[in-house]
């Protein structure tokens, strides 16, 4: 007779509960909003199928409805009113994020707010800093950057997020907030964000897609492993409270190596291309949209990841 049956443990549910290694909580969960000028606006984002373009009344009614559902935090995203050379509508006080922040902020103060630090949905060009020539100019853009970090801080947000990818801008946001009494904000880098075909919804949402040449100068080769873990250490080392791996699903293997290697949270952005992937094939009726979603949830946290950025956020909720 078998002695090892791996099948006793599998027999009901009650049982595989108790020896279930990974349960996904709305607590690890994270809600990506866009927010635009204007009132009274909730427009569906065409390639993200119920996301929504949001004013900042609706953006505040939706933080109210994802607090109430126990999602502990939104991530806010921005599409300005003008763009520049520069991206300077990045950190216009006035501009949809700084407002939508301050709101949020005011009528649900328990709820986390991040803010995406960045220029490409600023940039008249679409890239994520300064330029000089075709170049994106390092050191130049960190003073921009600094820039929109201390004006989300001051607008109210719990954690800032930089998704720029240059280099040094965790000490350089960390130095800014420092010098304005933002001690207490939090950096939730980047870290690890490849260049990725993934982002391509989110680029039609954001109006953010380069208008030349892609990202590849600044955004990590996928084909890359062990630079991963020498952009973990420099931003571990420069500061990031939070250590984040963009995208989710195709980089579960950075995500375990990161887990094993750090002693600092991991966060996976289950990014807009993984999204709408998911939708797209639910809509048709070729996958069910929730054992779906369950499971690749599931798998980052299998991976690793403490925290996972989805905009599923409020479907999971909905089902826990
Ligand atoms: C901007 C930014 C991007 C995403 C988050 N912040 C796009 C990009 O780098 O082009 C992608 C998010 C998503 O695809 O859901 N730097
Ligand atoms: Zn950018």
């Amino acid at each position: 007779m078998l002695k090892l049956r791996p099948r006793r443990l599998r027999l009901n549910e009650n049982l595989r509960s108790m020896v279930r290694e990974t349960n996904l909580s709305v607590k690890d969960l994270i809600y990506p909003i866009f927010v635009v000028a204007g009132e009274n606006i909730r427009e569906e984002i065409p390639s993200m199928p119920d996301c929504y373009h949001l004013s900042v009344d609706n953006a505040v009614e939706l933080a109210k409805k994802i607090a109430a559902l126990g999602i502990p935090a939104v991530e806010v995203f921005g599409l300005p009113e003008y763009k520049d050379e520069i991206g300077s509508s990045a950190w216009n006080m006035n501009s949809p994020v700084q407002k939508a922040v301050a709101a949020i902020k005011k009528a649900v103060p328990e709820l986390v707010i991040v803010g995406d630090v960045c220029l490409c949905q600023y940039t008249t060009h679409g890239h994520c800093g300064k330029l000089c020539g075709n170049y994106v100019d390092n050191d130049e853009t960190l003073k921009l950057l600094q820039k929109v970090a201390v004006s989300q801080a001051e607008a109210g947000a719990d954690i800032v997020a930089p998704s720029d990818m240059m280099d040094g801008r965790i000490s350089a946001i960390r130095d800014a907030l420092d010098a304005k009494n933002f001690v207490n904000v939090s950096i939730m880098s980047y870290a690890v964000k490849y260049s990725s075909g993934y982002y391509a919804p989110f680029r039609d949402a954001a109006d953010s897609a380069p208008q030349f040449g892609d990202r590849k100068q600044y955004q990590m080769d996928f084909a890359n492993s062990r630079e991963a873990l020498k952009e973990v250490e420099l931003d571990l080392a420069e500061g990031a409270d939070i250590i984040m791996i963009k995208p989710a699903l195709a980089y579960l293997d950075i995500v375990s190596k990161v887990r094993e290697k750090i002693n600092r949270p991991v966060a996976v952005y289950n990014v807009s291309g993984e999204y709408a992937m998911v939708k797209a094939a639910a809509l048709n009726g070729w996958i069910d949209y929730k054992k779906i979603v369950t499971e690749n949830l599931t798998a980052m946290k299998r991976a690793g990841a403490d925290i996972i950025i989805t905009y599923h956020a409020i479907d999971v909720a909905e089902w826990l």
